[in-house]
């Protein structure tokens, strides 16, 4: 079960890759069934087991017809097949959402009193776990320690989100999103190595998104940020274990990071303010967000009227963030930047981006090339990693979720 066997595990084809998808009895196992078609839209094959008891809130044919595969409970069905055996040992990954508290329990002891545990105990690659509970079971000692356990094996246990639960109640133990688990999923079959739980007790502030900066009441200048990288950075290091605050300005439509702070932001004056203010106890800045570098000089209290023709702009120069940031930095702090660049007849993409790492004075600089159809609202993205020590490392075409993976590799790598 432990990711990092997964060289010696499943082999690796051309084929979509095997995807075992456990789905325990909660109410939330409704969810699984927009994860599960997430994940054959995406081109997985995907072969479901659920619980008994998650049969009682989903009907096997709906897994069945979502799947187009056979649904099995127990170790008896399909005896000639072993398939307690055989479905273990071929996945490639192993994703288990709604985990409840009685499943993690099971799984952390090494159970296999049904389908679901005796696979996860024959699996051989990565596995994430998405707990889903009412808040007491989640805070539960019991289940805490379940959870330390299973990581310290190198089981992605997922951070669970806040909000309303079953009932009236709210608090940390809802499932995340389904978007955000199939992100999550995607990233360790990329990495398909373990997700390691090494920022645990850090504090890391990200910001995100593109600043609006107004005109009138109605207009403003912006730009074509999508946010998706910020909130990748974000959601991978709380899923690392950090405590994050995720800065945010204007984004496209995307969830909220499971376990995440949000602070929403609209100008760069006030994206300032707040990461100044969220900074000054952070082991970790990342200034993913995307700071207007001009703003209108002064803001019309009205909406400007057309009558009078084109009015003339007068913009007046935004203050720039994280150098601002470098020179505030406590000691210890780490700084990541990120720079969209163009080659131009000066030099390359690289050339800017080194240029910029020494100006601006940050630890890290991630340098994605922009352009018709690269990075910005893409869900893919690819760089260089450039490190204040000379480090220069190629971050190669994946989700933006994989390129974050890689910059906390680098970042945790230094902050031991
Ligand atoms: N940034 C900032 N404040 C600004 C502009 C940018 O904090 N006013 C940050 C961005 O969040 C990013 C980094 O600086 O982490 C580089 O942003 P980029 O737009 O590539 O560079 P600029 O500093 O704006 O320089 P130029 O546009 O001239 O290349």
């Amino acid at each position: 079960m432990r990711p990092a066997d997964a060289a010696g595990g499943a082999a690796r084809s051309a084929d979509p890759p095997r995807v075992v998808l456990g789905v325990a009895g909660g109410i939330a196992a409704y969810k699984a069934c927009e994860l599960l078609r997430r994940l054959t839209e995406s081109g997985h094959r995907v072969r479901v087991i659920p619980t008994k008891s998650a049969l009682r809130f989903v009907g096997a044919a709906t897994f069945e017809a979502l799947s187009g595969q056979p649904v099995h409970t127990g170790v008896f069905s399909d005896v000639p097949e072993v398939a307690h055996v055989r479905l273990g040992q071929q996945a490639e990954l192993v994703v288990v959402a709604p985990a409840t508290a009685d499943l993690l329990a099971r799984a952390a002891h090494g159970r296999a009193d049904d389908l679901l545990t005796a696979t996860l105990l024959t699996a051989r690659c990565p596995v994430l776990l998405v707990p889903a509970m009412h808040t007491e079971m989640w805070l539960h000692p019991a289940t805490q320690d379940n959870v330390a356990l299973l990581r310290s094996r190198g089981i992605v246990v997922m951070e669970p989100a806040s909000g309303r639960l079953t009932g009236v109640d709210t608090g940390p133990g809802r499932l995340p999103e389904p978007v955000e688990i199939a992100e999550l999923a995607r990233l360790l079959l990329e990495r398909a190595d373990a997700l390691p739980h090494d920022l645990a007790g850090r504090r890391v502030v990200v910001s995100a998104g593109g600043t609006r900066e107004p005109l009138d009441p109605v207009r403003f200048l912006g730009n074509r940020s999508s946010g998706r990288q910020g909130y990748a950075l974000a959601r991978v290091a709380a899923q690392r274990g950090a405590e994050v605050t995720l800065v945010s300005a204007h984004t496209a439509d995307l969830v909220p990071p499971a376990g995440v702070r949000m602070v929403h932001v609209g100008t760069a004056e006030q994206l300032r303010e707040a990461m100044l203010v969220e900074a000054k106890h952070a082991d970790v800045v990342a200034m993913a967000a995307a700071v207007a570098d001009f703003r209108p000089a002064a803001l019309v209290d009205h909406k400007i009227k057309k009558t009078a023709g084109p009015p003339s702009l007068t913009l007046a120069m935004n203050p720039d963030i994280l150098a601002e940031l470098v020179g505030l930095r406590p000691a210890g702090q780490l700084v990541v930047g990120f720079a969209a660049e163009t080659g131009d007849e000066t030099g390359d993409v690289l050339f800017h981006g080194r240029a910029k790492l020494a100006h601006k004075g940050c630890d890290f600089l991630v340098v994605n090339a922009v352009g018709e159809g690269l990075a910005f609202e893409q869900p893919d993205n690819a760089g260089w990693l450039l490190s204040s020590d000379g480090g220069e490392t190629e971050l190669p075409s994946g989700s933006k979720a994989l390129l974050a993976s890689r910059v906390w590799d680098a970042v945790a790598s230094r902050l031991t």
